[in-house]
């Protein structure tokens, strides 16, 4: 691990040479709680969720139209991740507060509708569930949260958990004591994940065969002679070179971060401080779209989507799930 001190002057260094990076915030209706972007390379579409209006809505910026679209599904108040589900090009899983859910929606109309329920998780009142994504074997990694944030009065209870699900296995409870799961991704052989309230990110050595998890590890802290910053780790993703995205709430920014030396290797501001989550799309997967949040009085840019492109660099589509 390397000091934030350190980290500074890297971060001077190496945005020197970052002069093609460009944000542009996208046309997009304002969210309350913008997550879990995922890509589609068959529909050009960056699916994400807004988690918290009054009803959650599932949206979709169609690349080609440059355009979001966005519905409420009957029955489904609360949806807090979309994953495409493999050989159906409308029907999506999405987080229940409990019950990861089929919905179904042509990814234009003003309404989804509701399928079935297709897997649930522990019941704890408190909790919720919050991000997921897929492996590339289509095998679902996710985990749950209580709605309290990191500095809430239970920050010292940690009963969330995070569970994976294969069509074969079921569901599994892949680790407990977790406080607010949320970004996931995975470079090779090696599986990252944040619990925004420890402030750290996590490594495992992921089993593509089984895909299984073990020797979890941290890789990187922001926690710095027992301080902590104002924000906190949200959503993540990675590119072909295996650096780490991760959008930071409350930060104003997306940190860029190599997993194996520990280096803070950019850091992208964006106009918005509640940055909640990243993924990489695009024709090309090069552009990295940035989800975010409008909660409290922020300013006018806060809960639209972003795009930042000019990188150098690109990402993975998202996968979908099988089930
Ligand atoms: C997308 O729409 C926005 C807002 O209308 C516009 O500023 C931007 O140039 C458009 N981008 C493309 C690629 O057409
Ligand atoms: C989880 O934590 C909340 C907050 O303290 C508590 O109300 C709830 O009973 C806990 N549930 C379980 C199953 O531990
Ligand atoms: C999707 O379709 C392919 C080709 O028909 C099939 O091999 C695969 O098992 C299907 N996947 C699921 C999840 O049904």
């Amino acid at each position: 691990m390397i000091s934030l001190h350190h980290n500074i002057w890297l971060l001077i260094i190496c945005c020197a040479f970052s002069f093609g990076v460009e944000i542009e915030q996208l046309p997009s209706p304002r969210s309350l709680c913008g997550e879990g972007p995922h890509w589609d390379q068959a529909t050009q579409s960056l699916y994400y969720i807004d988690i918290e209006g009054p009803e959650a809505t599932i949206l979709r910026y169609d690349y080609g139209e440059n355009k979001t679209y966005a519905a409420t599904v009957e029955n489904v108040p609360l949806m807090t991740f979309v994953l495409p589900i493999e050989n159906s090009t409308d029907e999506f899983l999405v987080g229940g507060q409990y019950a990861a859910k089929v919905i179904r929606w042509d990814g234009k109309s003003a309404k989804g509708e509701f399928v079935r329920d297709a897997f649930e998780v522990d019941k704890i009142d408190t909790n919720r569930f919050n991000d997921a994504k897929c492996d590339a074997a289509g095998r679902f990694y996710g985990g749950t949260m209580r709605y309290r944030e990191c500095n809430g009065p239970f920050t010292d209870v940690a009963n969330a958990s995070f569970y994976t699900f294969d069509r074969d296995h079921g569901l599994k409870q892949s680790k407990q004591n977790v406080f607010i799961s949320n970004g996931l991704t995975w470079v090779g052989d090696k599986f990252y994940y944040i619990d925004s309230c420890t402030h750290d990110i996590k490594e495992y050595d992921y089993n593509s065969v089984n895909g299984e998890l073990s020797n979890e590890r941290i890789i990187f802290t922001l926690r710095e002679n027992g301080k902590v910053p104002e924000y906190i780790f949200d959503g993540m993703t990675s590119d072909v070179d295996g650096n780490l995205f991760i959008a930071t709430y409350d930060g104003y920014k997306v940190m860029k971060i190599n997993p194996k030396s520990g280096e803070l290797l950019a850091e992208y501001k964006l106009p918005a401080g509640q940055i909640t989550s990243v993924a990489f799309g695009g024709p090309n997967l090069d552009i990295l779209f940035v989800t975010s949040a409008s909660k409290g009085s922020p300013p006018a840019e806060a809960g639209h989507l972003f795009k930042i492109t000019g990188l150098e660099t690109k990402g993975k589509a998202g996968n979908k799930i099988k089930l």
